[in-house]
């Protein structure tokens, strides 16, 4: 067989979904899962259950793949460089996967190469975070945002303070913490590239990414009204900071955009991310489709969308366990809808799905894209 295996480590739904960009191809995946209920596991056939923080499991997780790739940031970095040492090939690298991992490594590497972040320092505690404050000056103080430099996710991991007797959450897990000026932007953007290790890189359109509670809601391609040589430059910057750190693969670079028109690293994802969905049904090549090439080091696909608007919306778990019975409605009043579920447990404010929709009349597109997603949560309910 000179079919390649693809080693995915973790069972989420991105692993779910980049088995399934693989599945055309004839790509063999093999997962390493926590558990044989995560996403992943439910549809991959050849699944290892173990813990990708110990060596001698990921040792032999990775003996039958050709390449190992990820669908979280949280392996240690001396494991994925012990494996590469072995021999194996690690997409992206160990020493590029560090910037995704720890937003203070992040950061420092950002300001190295010139690229405009909002004002930030690693503070040591409370009184620190005042200190910085005070520092921020003229429009800044607080409030300012914290976060542990490890671990967060879905705005988990992510405060945002009123004075230093606010500020002592942060520091209890332990983990140094990184302040930030609390940017006034005028929305979240994604300049979403995927680069294959001989060099070749595509950018997608530039999305507009709107958060609910510190959690992606919804996600529009291209970016309404967004001026051109601004998306222009988003793409190059991305495109950039993929060359500077060596990434293989799907790298999500999350912006704000002021309302001066300068655009804002917020922070960097080397792996499919939630801003991409929308590439599953908007784009000629998914996110999934290319981050799969690119690790093969195959010829990456055409980035380009096939509608004038993609909307996604994700699909957050609410009151009601069984989404399914909600299909019958969706699906009658949307025949263009595509329902992507992870098959996760419902839980209200869980990631279960996402929908995407498209067309030519973004009011139409997006009110689809919304009505489904609050339809499958229960929040609307005709
Ligand atoms: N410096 C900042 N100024 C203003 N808002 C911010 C700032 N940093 C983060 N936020 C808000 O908090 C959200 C989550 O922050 P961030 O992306 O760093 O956290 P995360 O939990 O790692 O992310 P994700 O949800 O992408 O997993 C951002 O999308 C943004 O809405
Ligand atoms: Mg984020």
């Amino acid at each position: 067989m000179t079919f390649p295996v693809v080693g995915m480590v973790g069972g989420g739904q991105l692993a779910r979904m980049t088995h399934e960009a693989g599945i055309p191809l004839g790509i063999k995946f093999k997962l390493l899962s926590d558990t044989p209920q995560d996403s992943a596991a439910q549809v991959v056939s050849d699944v290892v259950i173990g813990d990708y923080r110990d060596l001698d499991t990921l040792r032999a997780f990775a003996r039958g793949c050709d390449v190992i790739t990820f669908d979280h940031e949280h392996v240690p970095t001396e494991h994925l460089q012990t494996l590469e040492a072995d021999g194996i090939a690690i997409r992206p690298g160990p020493e590029a996967l560090r910037h995704a991992q720890d937003k203070g490594v992040m950061r420092a590497k950002l300001d190295a190469l010139g690229v405009p972040c909002p004002r930030h320092r690693i503070v040591s505690d409370p009184e620190d975070v005042a200190r910085f404050a005070a520092e921020l000056g003229g429009s800044g103080g607080f409030p300012v945002i914290l976060k542990t430099v490890r671990g967060g996710y879905d705005g988990k991991g992510v405060w945002v303070v009123r004075s230093s007797k606010e500020a002592e959450e942060p520091f209890r897990a332990g983990v140094p913490v990184l302040a930030e000026e609390k940017v006034d932007f005028v929305r979240e953007l994604a300049a979403n590239i995927v680069r294959s290790p001989h060099g070749q890189a595509v950018a997608y359109p530039v999305v507009e990414s709107i958060q609910v509670d510190g959690v992606c809601d919804t996600v529009i391609a291209p970016a309404p009204d967004l001026d051109p040589e601004l998306a222009g430059r988003a793409q190059e910057l991305a495109l950039r900071i993929g060359k500077e750190l060596e990434v293989v693969g799907h790298l999500a670079v999350e912006l704000f955009e002021t309302a001066d028109g300068r655009i804002l690293v917020n922070e960097l994802a080397m792996r499919p991310h939630n801003s991409g969905h929308w590439t599953q049904d908007g784009a000629i090549t998914s996110q999934f489709a290319n981050h799969v090439r690119a690790v093969l080091d195959l010829p990456l696909g055409d980035p380009r969308p096939r509608a004038r608007w993609t909307v996604m919306a994700n699909v957050l778990g609410g009151d009601y366990p069984d989404m399914y019975s909600a299909y019958l409605h969706c699906m009658a009043r949307d025949p263009q809808l595509k329902i992507h579920m992870y098959g996760k447990d419902v839980k209200p404010g869980r990631k279960v799905g996402h929908v995407n929709t498209y067309g030519d009349d973004l009011a139409d597109v997006r009110e689809r894209a919304a009505h489904a997603a609050g339809y499958l949560r229960g929040t609307i309910t005709e």
